[in-house]
């Protein structure tokens, strides 16, 4: 009988199979194998980190088995992303055995944690390389001395340093680009670990951001996605009044670029002149991802968000107004600590009310070292499980909703590719943001087209191509 080993994401593989594999490798070829969990920024960070190794020679592939480096970058914003990255390597411990060279690395916002990295350190003497996300820019030389030292090596900056350019970036696809513009939060919401394991807000001077975006253009990017994890509060920390709503007008100027999104702004900082810049700048998408984490006052006051319900429907109230067929997307928490039935229902209210078109819901998960951790009246486990099961059942029955109003409408869809659930057909995304399914071409293949909307599912809209 053969050794069966078990592998993260490719499940169960034979001894013999997996020799084969390791045989069948390219000479002189590096393979890497990247995992990434958590957020744009992560993603982003993730090709940074494979434009560097691509420049060390390195190519990717598609299983841990045919790698000769394997990279975890990591979430720590809940338990369970967590919970995953040790699972898995774990499991990599027997590859490691039978493939002695290769190197095992883990970065991003886990080890950032000191109690995480002590426990990465102790508990996972495998792994060959740790390092942050302050100084993922040190990755060539980290690695470089893993490669001719043996040993292992963990750097992890504490400090946020200065915001540093240039990096090579291996962007997945070719048609829509993420463009960091602000790195770090300064709000500490009271759930949140971000701010500890991303530093503080760091804007990246306006001009570098357009250089960017200006080569997007010409390289035919059609797209670019904004990224910050307050991408709002941008300029706030630079010296020359830049800020958010003078920068989307700028990128709107940016040939070749058809849309601009951004993600995610904080309610508190949605001041009118960028609600203004939205309504007027073509380029600039008819969605906004607006997380309102909670609908009862008291809840936001704990969590520290700086905002009443109230405020937050006037915003909407405003952006509907001055915005034509706006989408809005939101974050919800439930179970924060204290969160009690009532407090529980208005969060429901408000959802029916507002009405979105989607949202992102999470049971609340304990972060070791924020404040709301130490709160007393940590809700149950089971109340909370019973509570995100309302909330979603009430949300995918609106989220159909705001889809059925578009039956019958034309919208305008940048067409990415083959669709995932049926190949016959091709997908994008419309101005909205909303994925569109229709019969056509594959010339039609990164171009803007009409499509006329002829049913509404719960998360996408299949249509017809017009004209
Ligand atoms: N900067 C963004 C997103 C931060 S993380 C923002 O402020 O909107 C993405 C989402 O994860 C948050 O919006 C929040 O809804 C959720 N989240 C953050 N910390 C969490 C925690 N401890 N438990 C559960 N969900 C959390
Ligand atoms: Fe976390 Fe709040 Fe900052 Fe968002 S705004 S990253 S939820 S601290
Ligand atoms: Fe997670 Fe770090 Fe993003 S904690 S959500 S990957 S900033």
């Amino acid at each position: 009988m053969n050794d069966v080993i078990e592998l993260p994401v490719i499940g169960r593989v034979e001894e013999d199979e997996l020799q084969r594999r390791l045989q069948e490798k390219k000479p002189g070829q590096k393979g890497v194998w990247i995992q990434t969990l958590g957020c744009q920024m992560n993603e982003h960070d993730s090709e940074i980190i494979l434009g560097m190794l691509s420049q060390m020679g390195y190519v990717e592939v598609a299983t841990p088995v045919e790698a000769d480096l394997i990279l975890y970058n990591t979430c720590s914003v809940r338990e369970n992303p967590e919970r995953r990255v040790y699972g898995q390597l774990h499991m990599l411990r027997q590859l490691k055995e039978r493939n002695p060279d290769l190197i095992i690395g883990i970065c991003g916002c886990m080890v950032q944690q000191k109690a995480e990295l002590e426990r990465i350190r102790q508990s996972l003497e495998h792994v060959d390389l740790v390092f942050g996300t302050h100084n993922i820019h040190r990755l060539p030389e980290l690695l470089h001395k893993v490669r001719v030292t043996g040993e292992r090596v963990i750097e992890v900056w504490h400090e946020e340093g200065d915001v540093v350019e240039g990096l090579p970036v291996q962007r997945e696809g070719k048609l829509k680009a993420y463009v960091t513009i602000i790195y770090g939060c300064n709000e500490f919401c009271t759930y949140c670990i971000v701010p500890y394991v991303r530093g503080k807000e760091r804007s990246r001077a306006m001009e570098q951001i357009l250089a960017e975006c200006r080569s997007l253009g010409e390289q035919g990017y059609k797209e670019i996605m904004l990224l910050g994890q307050n991408v709002n509060a941008y300029g706030n920390d630079l010296p020359g009044g830049e800020n958010f709503a003078r920068l989307l007008d700028e990128v709107n100027q940016v040939p070749g670029i058809e849309r601009i999104r951004f993600t995610s702004p904080h309610p508190k900082h949605f001041t009118d002149d960028v609600v203004e810049v939205m309504a007027r700048a073509e380029k600039v998408c008819e969605h906004v991802h607006l997380p309102v984490q909670a609908g009862s006052d008291r809840t936001l006051r704990r969590m520290g968000r700086r905002y009443t319900r109230e405020q937050y429907l006037r915003l909407v109230e405003k952006m509907r107004a001055a915005i034509p067929d706006l989408a809005i997307t939101t974050d919800i928490i439930v179970g924060f600590p204290g969160e009690t039935d009532e407090d529980f229902m208005e969060t429901i209210r408000l959802v029916e009310e507002v009405e979105f078109d989607g949202a992102f819901m999470f049971i609340y998960s304990p972060r070791i070292g924020t404040p709301a951790t130490r709160l007393k009246e940590q809700v149950p486990e089971d109340v909370k499980r019973d509570r995100i099961y309302h909330l979603i059942e009430v949300q995918n029955r609106i989220s159909r909703k705001k889809n059925e109003e578009w039956v019958g409408r034309t919208v305008e869809v940048l067409v990415e590719g083959v669709s995932h659930k049926d190949p016959s057909k091709l997908s994008g995304r419309s101005r909205q943001n909303k994925l569109v399914v229709f019969a056509g071409g594959q010339e039609l293949i990164g171009k803007t087209v009409d499509v006329r909307v002829v049913e509404a599912q719960t998360w996408s809209l299949s249509g017809e191509l017009v004209g």
